[in-house]
């Protein structure tokens, strides 16, 4: 399912609304598998017939999308903890440079235990490293720091994999390289232009 959502991202010729509908499917698939991530500890239930073993989410957490493209995963992420505060910040890449340009970051006083980045693309993985830098500023060991995205450059896993443990992040496929203008190759353009529309 998720490759067939994909393929829809990457196809040129999908409308907005049909990326966008594959967008929220894809979210829902890549929260599931994020949130499966954190641990879990093993309670007892009584169901109508007898007692029975079930998990449940060990302690707190909070999302922090990267405006803008980041902002197509939280609708998913918050239909599944409803009751998470979110943390955003506000990144652009240079276009020369490709460099993160951080504009806007607020982040909730009571902080929960653990921090989910949301960021579809992981291109050289500079927006999302500068993210884990805030974090750990404000007291996050790299252990509990997740990431959830849709596409990664094997570049941008690798770096970001010295920031934070590789099992911690979760994404639905990995392309080969950059091109020129440091974006995914042959990735599927820019998320954030084909979820919103401009
Ligand atoms: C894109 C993308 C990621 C970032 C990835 O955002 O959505 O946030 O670049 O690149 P990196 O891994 O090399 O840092 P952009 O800054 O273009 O803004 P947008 O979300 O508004 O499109």
């Amino acid at each position: 399912m998720k490759d067939v959502l994909l393929t829809i991202l990457r196809d040129r010729q999908s409308s907005t609304a049909e990326f966008r509908r594959a967008s929220d499917q894809l979210a829902a698939l890549v929260c599931a598998e994020a949130l499966a991530k954190l641990p879990h500890s093993t309670v007892t239930v009584t169901t109508p017939l007898a007692p029975a073993e079930g998990l449940k989410p060990a302690g707190s957490v909070m999302f922090v999308p990267i405006i803008r493209a980041g902002l197509a995963l939280l609708p998913a992420f918050l239909f599944a903890v409803p009751d998470a505060p979110v943390a955003l910040v506000g990144m652009q890449r240079d276009e020369v440079t490709a460099q993160p340009g951080l504009y806007y970051q607020k982040f909730p006083a009571d902080l929960p235990d653990r921090a989910i980045i949301l960021d579809p693309m992981l291109a050289t993985g500079g927006s999302s490293l500068l993210v884990v830098d805030l974090l750990q500023g404000i007291g996050y060991t790299p252990g509990n720091i997740y990431h959830a995205g849709v596409l990664a450059s094997g570049e941008g896993l690798q770096r970001l994999s010295a920031g934070i443990p590789e099992a911690n992040i979760t994404v639905v496929a990995v392309d080969p390289g950059l091109d020129g203008r440091k974006f995914i190759f042959p990735g599927l353009g820019d998320y954030g232009d084909r979820y919103f529309g401009t």
